[in-house]
């Protein structure tokens, strides 16, 4: 979808119906099929994604010159349509695109926004499988998101700094760029000789000549676009094995000291312990990403490897990896539903400083009880923050305070069995609050609807529930 506020797309339906049909059921030129809405209809970023076809496959190849900031991008998706489409659309802002491709054949293309609009040469039927080749180049930047934090591909002095958390994916690729649409990735990138590429997955292939180092990365496990990475930097890459033998990658900034890593120490420790409260680890590897080049001031949790801006305190490492079940595995069914991710992985910190003797969890909610009405923590309500305050103090903390008042309202082995569950239930897919307000309903055998209106969707601290 095409950056546009709620009130343009109602003026651009209203004055183009037959293009514009809402899900893609618009004539589409010469009635060959629809034109595949410009969005998936999430109601806080209604240009994400798009309609009439799911992503099976990203094949990205980039090459990047981190001094003149040059980045040019072959994208090879391998793609499914879920409707009969003579158009449809990716998410892609900024570059220039240089042609695009439909199984091979040239396809004609426009831009409109954040919207490449593409007409195949022959429509595609319901439930075809098809290619598309997008290749585009152009001089990156350091975008920010609606909230006006750095996302997407960040340009630093020594490469680049990729977390795309919420809607920053098409900052550096041509993307269904919504968590409804996961897929597989295989990155190949190319850097100057000296620098390091890290993406998402394992390394399978590294290889230099003429000055110029190419690193394949792979990531066989459905991925929601928002976690995915390419970063660039003076990394060293460390390799070694976790529980069951688990790959583990970390790339930490040379110019670091060696203490930059010391909060990633008990990492090993940590997916032993979430594996056994939550279930087994969601992916085929893990690490981490240490780059304090981009000014971004927070860390993502990019899918099997997070990224740092900075040398991580134990708590966040722990917060990252537990995302890794609660936001990775299970995601977001909307940008609404965000508690489901933040809410769970600040539960998960408190559960880990708790497990190794720092303050209970009852006395991290008591604490933050504790705080008058006024403080920021009670607002917005996590159930429904808005699109500009998806990141707010409130959906983290508010968040996992519902998460414990949950626990000592139904007991621990509801709650700890209800958390089982949700991922094993819901993993590489999407989530919403009902589904989790179903699960816990079901599994503690009684209503909660009052209880999570109360700490979820009502403002203000609760008194009551
Ligand atoms: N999900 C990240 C975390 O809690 C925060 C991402 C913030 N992103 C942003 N665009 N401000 O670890
Ligand atoms: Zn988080």
């Amino acid at each position: 979808g095409a950056v546009l506020t709620a009130a343009t797309v109602t003026v651009s339906l209203g004055a183009a119906p037959a293009v514009a049909t809402g899900r893609g059921h618009g004539a589409g030129h010469g009635g060959s099929g629809g034109t595949g809405a410009p969005g998936v209809g999430d109601d806080y970023f209604p240009a994400a994604g798009n309609g009439g076809y799911d992503v099976l496959h990203y094949g990205l190849d980039i090459r990047y010159e981190p001094v003149s900031r040059a980045f040019t991008g072959v994208a090879t998706l391998s793609v499914r349509a879920t409707e009969r489409l003579s158009r449809f659309n990716l998410d892609l802002r900024g570059f220039e695109v240089r042609s695009v491709t439909v199984d091979g054949r040239p396809a004609r293309h426009d831009r409109d926004g954040q919207e490449l609009r593409i007409s195949p040469r022959y429509g595609l039927a319901r439930g075809e499988r098809f290619t598309v080749v997008i290749r585009y180049d152009g001089t990156t930047g350091r975008p920010t998101d609606n909230e006006g934090a750095l996302y997407g591909w960040v340009s630093t002095p020594d490469g680049a700094f990729v977390a795309n958390e919420p809607d920053g994916a098409p900052t550096w690729y041509p993307v269904n760029d919504h968590p409804t649409d996961k897929a597989s990735y295989d990155f190949r990138i190319t850097v100057p000789a000296g620098s390091t590429a890290v993406a998402n997955g394992e390394l399978v292939d590294r290889r230099t000549s003429g000055g110029w180092t190419t690193f394949v990365w792979r990531a066989r496990d459905p991925m929601a676009s928002y976690l995915s990475t390419a970063s660039v930097g003076d990394y060293d890459l460390r390799f070694s094995r976790g529980p069951r033998g688990l790959p583990i990658i970390d790339a930490v900034d040379r110019d670091l000291g060696p203490d930059a890593a010391a909060g990633l120490d008990r990492t090993k420790e940590m997916i032993a312990y979430f594996s056994d409260l939550f279930g087994r680890y969601p992916f085929s590897s893990y690490g981490a990403i240490v780059d304090d080049d981009s000014d971004a001031g927070y860390a993502l949790e990019t899918q099997t490897r997070p990224i740092y801006s900075g040398p991580p305190s134990e708590s966040t490492v722990a917060h990252e990896l537990a995302h890794q079940w609660y936001g990775n595995s299970v995601s977001p069914a909307s940008w609404q539903e965000i508690w489901l991710n933040e809410g769970f992985a600040s539960y998960a910190e408190w559960l880990w400083e708790e497990h190794t003797g720092g303050r209970t969890a009852q006395a991290r909610f008591d604490t933050n009880y504790a705080r008058p009405e006024t403080a920021s923590l009670w607002n917005p309500p996590p159930g429904d923050p808005g699109a500009s305050n998806l990141f707010a103090g409130s959906v983290y903390t508010k968040g996992a305070m519902t998460l414990h008042a949950l626990r000592k309202k139904i007991g621990d082995r509801a709650f700890f069995a209800l958390l089982r569950t949700w991922y094993s239930g819901n993993r590489n897919d999407t989530a919403s609050t009902a589904d989790f307000v179903r699960l816990a309903e079901r599994t503690a055998g009684r209503q909660l609807d009052a209880f999570f209106q109360t700490w979820l969707y009502t403002p203000g601290k609760p008194t009551s529930w």
